[in-house]
């Protein structure tokens, strides 16, 4: 067996408990448990370093979307560092690898969003995306038009800029966020916060919920709208058909620029190359990241509109990442865009795949503990409720029942994140129809499993 060139599990967890911070972890607590630690993978399974073989319903961090083993990454990526390992785009200069790669985007892009700005990430993208969008009101003598508005439980990144734009308030609680003149309205979650409207009347209200912020601040001082087309880290939440549109229109008559954080709706997860295509708008500005390189290198941008691109390429905008356009990493997008392209990934994810999700979703909305899911193409979340008629929560802590099913999950080799009592699904784009009824099968176990716990706990009490 190949998995066991390395240090016995017990040794690779101490080591990695005494020397390596996780992120997003209690890592006191994670060094009592001990991290499981992940050695190889292949298509849409990951192998731990105890043999298991796990199916990765999250596609690493909702990224890996051509799956994983892909021997023409590994080949492009080796190529490129032979020929030109690193060099920067900062001073007069250029490389292939930066230009090839924004030319792609740029007719992947839909609309005039020919211009790409790279960066090392998404949140990186997304500061990028503050300074750029000020930037750009100031330079057409508009500096008071700065402040920036989003939305509450949206997630844009862990910077301190892009922390600031992201709604998390467990975030903004350490380190000092948000920064000044960012705004945060309420998220259009019919499931989690719709009371007795229906979900369309819930989507006016929310996105009025824009230009009644945009009034208050006056549109002279308003710079941007940020949002994820479809929420991804607070829970795959799907705006009501009535949200969007009304998002697009009050941006337009308020002149405030409009920006798609696509770094999870991206590159084919909603089953359009970009989630703002599913949704209907028009942004100015689309962040990318994650399945820009399948995660297979760290690379991030903004694509921007020939307006914009225009006001800024007009000053020097001094701004910039020392890995911006990394030829390595740009490199390896383009083989992944390559890949995407003629695979037909995202045909694939249209035709075939979500299709084929939205059926398991559907049987096991069927689950009594399970409400009704919110799916966009291959993203969904299954809310995990006491009552699923009247979409109530659950008495215990937020986020106590999902916990107990994602560790289920888990124990039955699925990786599928919880937020609160939520369950989070964003698998490899190319899984196919037979892996997703592993999926289901191994979803269902584990919510059973979950049920019965939460029973013999009496945790099946409503709010
Ligand atoms: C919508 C969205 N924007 C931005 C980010 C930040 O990207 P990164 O983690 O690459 O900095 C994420 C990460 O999950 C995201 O989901």
């Amino acid at each position: 067996m190949n998995f066991a060139n390395h240090l016995p599990t017990d040794e690779l967890q101490k080591l990695d408990a005494a020397h390596h911070m996780h992120p997003f972890t209690t890592n006191e607590e994670l060094a009592g448990k001990g991290a499981r630690v992940i050695t190889r993978a292949k298509g849409v399974f990951l192998t731990d370093s105890e043999g298991n073989e796990i199916l990765d319903g999250m596609a690493g961090l909702w990224c890996v979307n051509i799956g994983y083993g892909r021997e023409e990454m590994a080949e492009v990526a080796a190529r490129q560092m032979r020929e030109l390992p690193f060099y920067n785009t900062f001073f007069m200069t250029t490389h292939i690898p930066a230009l090839t790669l924004a030319r792609d985007l740029a007719a992947l892009a839909p609309g005039d969003l020919n211009h790409v700005f790279f960066a090392g990430s998404g949140s990186e993208a997304n500061d990028t995306n503050i300074r750029m969008v000020r930037t750009y009101w100031a330079q057409k003598g508009k500096p008071g038009k700065s402040h920036i508005i989003s939305r509450k439980n949206a997630y844009h990144g862990s910077s301190v800029g892009s922390g600031s734009l992201g709604g998390m308030t467990y975030m903004h609680e350490q380190g000092g966020l948000p920064i000044p003149g960012v705004h945060h309205i309420n998220q259009p979650d019919w499931w989690g916060e719709g009371g007795d409207m229906t979900p369309e009347e819930f989507g006016l209200a929310r996105a009025r919920e824009l230009e009644e912020k945009i009034l208050e601040l006056g549109a002279d001082n308003v710079a941007a709208f940020i949002g994820e087309p479809v929420q991804g880290a607070g829970g795959v939440i799907t705006a009501p058909s009535t949200y969007w549109p009304e998002i697009q229109r009050i941006c337009d008559e308020h002149d405030i620029l409009l920006i798609a954080d696509e770094v999870i709706c991206g590159f084919g997860r909603t089953g359009n190359w970009f989630g703002s295509q599913t949704v209907g708008i028009k942004p100015h500005i689309m962040t990318v990241a994650k399945g820009l390189s399948s995660g297979y290198q760290p690379i991030g941008g903004s694509i921007v509109c020939d307006e914009v691109a225009a006001v800024i390429g007009a000053c020097e905008f001094n701004h910039g990442y020392t890995y911006s356009g990394h030829p390595v990493a740009a490199a390896v997008a383009s083989e992944n865009l390559r890949i995407l392209r003629e695979e037909k990934v995202v045909e694939h994810v249209r035709d075939t795949a979500a299709p084929a999700l939205k059926a398991a979703l559907e049987r096991i909305a069927e689950h009594p503990m399970v409400g009704t899911p919110n799916v966009a193409g291959l993203m969904a979340s299954i809310p995990l409720t006491p009552h699923k008629e009247s979409r109530a929560k659950f008495a215990a802590d937020k986020g106590t029942v999902g916990y107990m099913c994602r560790e289920r999950c888990f124990a039955n080799n699925l990786v599928m994140r919880h937020v609160g009592d939520r369950m989070i699904i964003s698998p490899p784009l190319v899984i196919t129809p037979e892996e997703i009824g592993v999926l289901e099968s191994r979803a269902l176990k584990a919510l059973d499993e979950t049920y019965a716990k939460v029973r013999e706990e009496d945790l099946l009490k409503a709010a």
